[in-house]
């Protein structure tokens, strides 16, 4: 079984690499014109764009980023009669990869899609819709999904375990399946993420994801000028892998933490020195967007979101620089009725036992040491931040309760990152009254 890649470059489709899989051995490589012009172009981070052939026993880690998961992945193996299993990958991907997010698509899966289009003609030109119709889960909504069959809205182009359609705004303000709208009458794009299952506790967690994220946009953690807004039970998320404009799409690189560290497969657990060791392998400011994940980890353990898997950290690349992306899935996982476990730890590189406080991590961190010392400056900055968050929370709507329950958890941040303050930070004269 082989597929071809393809990559959106100045406003259209190149086709970019091939991927065979035989008998469990998977190889590819970059077609040769591509390598000739595209250098400047990787599909990964971490992969050079060059001749080589390259083989290994897994498909190479960035197209697990294109593999169909949860709602998607489930509809799309009935569609192929799959059993599920780690053997379904390459094939969901040769039929589900036709839109995911990013820039990357398979060839193949394009034309599974146009087939299935093909079928059902009477989901052409359909009107677009209101986001009361999605919330309500309308009658057209319904037939939509079904004439669709999930494929048109994108399901399986984006990753995750809550169910979720890509949605785009025409002109009129209304919308369609993304896959159906063509680019030319996009305005914005859009995920609309419903809860992951149907306990009260699974609405109460995706509410909060978006107070959530306004507590992060206060705090100064980079996230999408547009934040994520809340209709019924449907959580309306901008997308920041996509630009409309003058009639145009631009589609921006994206891709996985688990992608530029190279892991191939689900639920690897990387030491979190390992993901930051990683980022600044690819990042054009180091120490700007090591700052800015540590932060995120703080707030993180603060506001108890423990599903931080090497998928729920991304990197982009826009206008040449390549940074964290803005902050996405960020909510009260503590409360999923499924359990969710912090996962990823900061795991010491040489013992590899747990560090739980910041001022072993920056200790144990591999940066120069002009840079650790501005990491414990900013950090212990953003203790001040930290210590109103518990105000800053109940501003921007976090429920009571939520806010309640995480106050130890802030404590304990707060004075972590106020022991950080570097010694001479504490030159006031000694006053031989204090013990
Ligand atoms: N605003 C966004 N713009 C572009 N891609 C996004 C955005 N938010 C999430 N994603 C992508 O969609 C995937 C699923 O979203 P996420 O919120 O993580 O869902 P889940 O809660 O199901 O894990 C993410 O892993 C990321 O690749
Ligand atoms: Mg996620």
């Amino acid at each position: 079984m082989d597929c071809t890649l393809q990559i959106f470059l100045d406003d259209r489709w190149v086709d970019c690499a091939q991927i065979e899989l035989n008998d469990g051995l998977c190889q590819w490589n970059h077609l040769v014109m591509y390598a000739v012009e595209h250098t400047d172009a990787p599909l990964s981070l971490a992969e050079p764009v060059d001749m080589d052939i390259r083989a290994a026993r897994t498909m190479p880690a960035f197209l697990y980023d294109l593999v169909p998961q949860g709602a998607g992945r489930r509809f799309l193996l009935g569609e192929l009669k799959l059993p599920d299993g780690p053997g379904a990958d390459f094939p969901l991907i040769c039929a589900g990869a036709f839109n995911p997010v990013g820039r990357i698509r398979v060839a193949e899966a394009v034309d599974y899609f146009e087939t299935h289009v093909a079928r059902h003609p009477a989901a052409r030109g359909l009107p677009g819709l209101t986001i009361d119709d999605v919330v309500v889960r309308s009658a057209e909504f319904k037939e939509r999904m079904f004439l669709h069959g999930m494929l048109g809205t994108g399901t399986t182009g984006v990753q995750g375990a809550a169910p979720k359609y890509l949605l785009t705004r025409d002109r009129a303000g209304l919308l369609h399946g993304d896959a159906v709208l063509p680019d030319a009458d996009a305005t914005q794009h859009l995920i609309a993420k419903l809860p992951r299952g149907n306990s009260p506790a699974d609405d109460k967690v995706l509410r909060n994801e978006a107070a959530y994220m306004r507590v992060a946009a206060a705090l100064g953690i980079r996230t999408h000028p547009e934040l994520p807004t809340l209709h019924g039970d449907v959580l309306l998320i901008p997308r920041f892998d996509r630009i409309a404009r003058d009639g145009k799409v631009v589609r921006i690189h994206q891709e996985s933490v688990a992608s530029i560290l190279g892991l191939s497969g689900f639920d690897l657990r990387p030491s979190l020195f390992e993901v930051v060791a990683g980022i600044r392998r690819v990042v054009t400011d180091p120490a700007a967007e090591t700052l800015e994940f540590i932060r995120r980890d703080v707030l993180n353990l603060a506001m108890c979101n423990t599903d931080n898997h090497a998928r729920n950290t991304a990197v982009q690349r826009v206008e040449g620089k390549v940074q964290l992306t803005p902050l996405f899935d960020f909510a009260p996982m503590y409360l999923d009725p499924q359990l969710v476990p912090r996962v990823l730890r900061w795991y010491r590189p040489d013992t590899r036992v747990e560090l739980t406080d910041w001022g072993d991590v920056l200790a144990a961190l591999a940066v120069p040491d002009h840079e650790r010392r501005m990491l414990a400056q900013e950090l212990s900055r953003f203790a001040v931040q930290i210590e109103r968050l518990p105000d800053i929370m109940e501003a921007q709507g976090v429920d009571h309760d939520v806010i309640g329950f995480l106050a130890q958890h802030v404590a304990t941040q707060v004075r972590q990152l106020k022991a950080l303050q570097p010694p001479e930070a504490h030159h006031a004269p000694s006053d031989p009254t204090l013990p």
